[in-house]
């Protein structure tokens, strides 16, 4: 089988292509990877601006495609390059609200002979619905000519898929030691931060999430405090680290909101805001002061992170953790996390650092493990608050 996926959730528009053969025990192929990042064009603002991303991906998405089948060796052009009548009204239709979209559409598409793909996966939400409906549009143009069905996927499914890949190949089966089940997978990102359990592949209830900001959110808003660019993970990691190379010193301390609360909720508003007020208080920081803040924040948003996650690992007696989502990426987090499951006898489990954030390869593995949908299912509309649902 072979699986073209569309992540089209925030600011990456990424397509890929996996192809699987066998059946107990498959062997996945990752033929192409492909992402173009809005990274740079959303710095400029300081966050993703939905309409803006939309347009983004619309332009892009095309072009993007024609790359990605490349890299998988599945183009062929065909001599006679027209749709039918027909076929460009439903095209023109299904593509009305994305009209750079549509016309690149109509453009290129016409010269390829169907590509030997048997589904189409793309992602549903959460997310932005104004930029996700740019992904499950373009796959349903790409299913109204080429007659191949869709999968919709949960993103949030796609994260904790993402863990599965190994580190440099692109191919793999599903090893026993990726996570033993059942797994309790933190979701940490720009969108979410949620404590997810997992009793077998596609089925997810949530235990807690964020009650307002996402742990990505708050390192972005944040970095934007202490001037420094989007996105501010990287960057506040950066200079936290920094911090403790040089061992400064600092006496202000940052609340852990919700440490000690029974349940599994997070909130990393009232963090944010504490900086706000530390900035207020003390004057703008100079250099040093910024490394610091950095670091008393990390420091505090990994507190909050590790020990929630532990308390769930131990109540949900899970065999394994796996972490995704953007904020997977960071160092501190995962050293912390890592140290706290060992007495536990528990793996921590993190994606490659390339698919740790939005990326369509775990879109593809996601839409392997899912189920088809008719072309006018409502499963293929946008749906920003998609969620797993609460656990009893
Ligand atoms: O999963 P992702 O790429 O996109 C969303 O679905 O949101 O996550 C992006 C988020 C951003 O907020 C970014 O600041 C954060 O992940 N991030 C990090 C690090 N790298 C990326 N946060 C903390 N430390 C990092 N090293
Ligand atoms: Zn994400």
């Amino acid at each position: 089988m072979r699986i073209l996926s569309i992540e089209t959730s925030c600011d990456e528009t990424a397509l890929a292509i996996l192809s699987v053969s066998g059946f107990f025990r498959p062997t996945f192929t990752i033929e192409a990877h492909k992402i173009a990042t809005q990274i740079a064009l959303h710095a400029q603002y300081g966050g993703v601006f939905p309409m803006m991303a939309k347009r983004e991906h619309s332009r892009n998405i095309v072009p993007l495609f024609l790359v990605t089948l490349k890299e998988a060796g599945l183009v062929e052009n065909q001599a006679e390059a027209a749709f039918s009548p027909d076929q460009t009204a439903l095209i023109t239709d299904t593509l009305a609200r994305e009209p750079e979209m549509l016309e690149l559409f109509l453009e290129e598409i016409p010269h390829l002979k169907k590509p030997d793909i048997d589904r189409i996966a793309v992602t549903v939400g959460p997310g932005l619905a104004p930029a996700l409906w740019v992904g499950i549009n373009f796959a349903k143009a790409l299913s109204i000519i080429w007659n191949i069905p869709i999968v919709p996927v949960n993103h949030m499914e796609g994260h904790v898929l993402s863990v599965l890949v190994p580190k440099h190949t692109k191919e793999f089966t599903l090893s026993r030691s990726s996570f033993k089940l059942p797994a309790l997978s933190l979701l940490v990102s720009g969108g979410h931060t949620e404590l997810v359990l997992m009793k077998k592949i596609g089925s997810y209830a949530i235990l807690g999430a964020t009650v307002d900001d996402a742990a990505g959110e708050a390192f972005d808003k944040v970095a934007r405090m202490l001037g420094l660019p989007y996105p501010g993970g990287p960057e506040i990691s950066r200079l936290a680290e920094k911090a403790r190379t040089e061992n400064t010193h600092h006496t202000f301390k940052l609340p852990r909101p919700m440490i000690a609360s029974k349940d599994f909720n997070f909130s990393f508003s009232g963090l944010k805001t504490a900086v706000l007020y530390h900035i207020r208080d003390t004057g703008t920081p100079d250099e040093q002061q910024v490394m610091e803040i950095a670091r008393e924040f990390e420091d505090a948003a990994c507190e909050v992170l590790v020990a929630k996650t532990m308390n769930a690992a131990r109540k949900y007696a899970v065999k394994s953790i796996i972490v995704g989502g953007g904020v997977s990426a960071n160092k501190t987090l995962a050293e912390r996390l890592t140290a706290a499951a060992q007495p536990l006898d528990l793996h921590v489990s993190f994606p490659t650092r390339e698919l740790s954030t939005d990326n369509a390869v775990m879109i593809a593995l996601a839409g392997y493990f899912g189920k088809k949908v008719s072309i006018d299912s409502k499963q293929l509309t946008a749906q920003g608050n998609l969620s797993f649902k609460k656990e009893a």
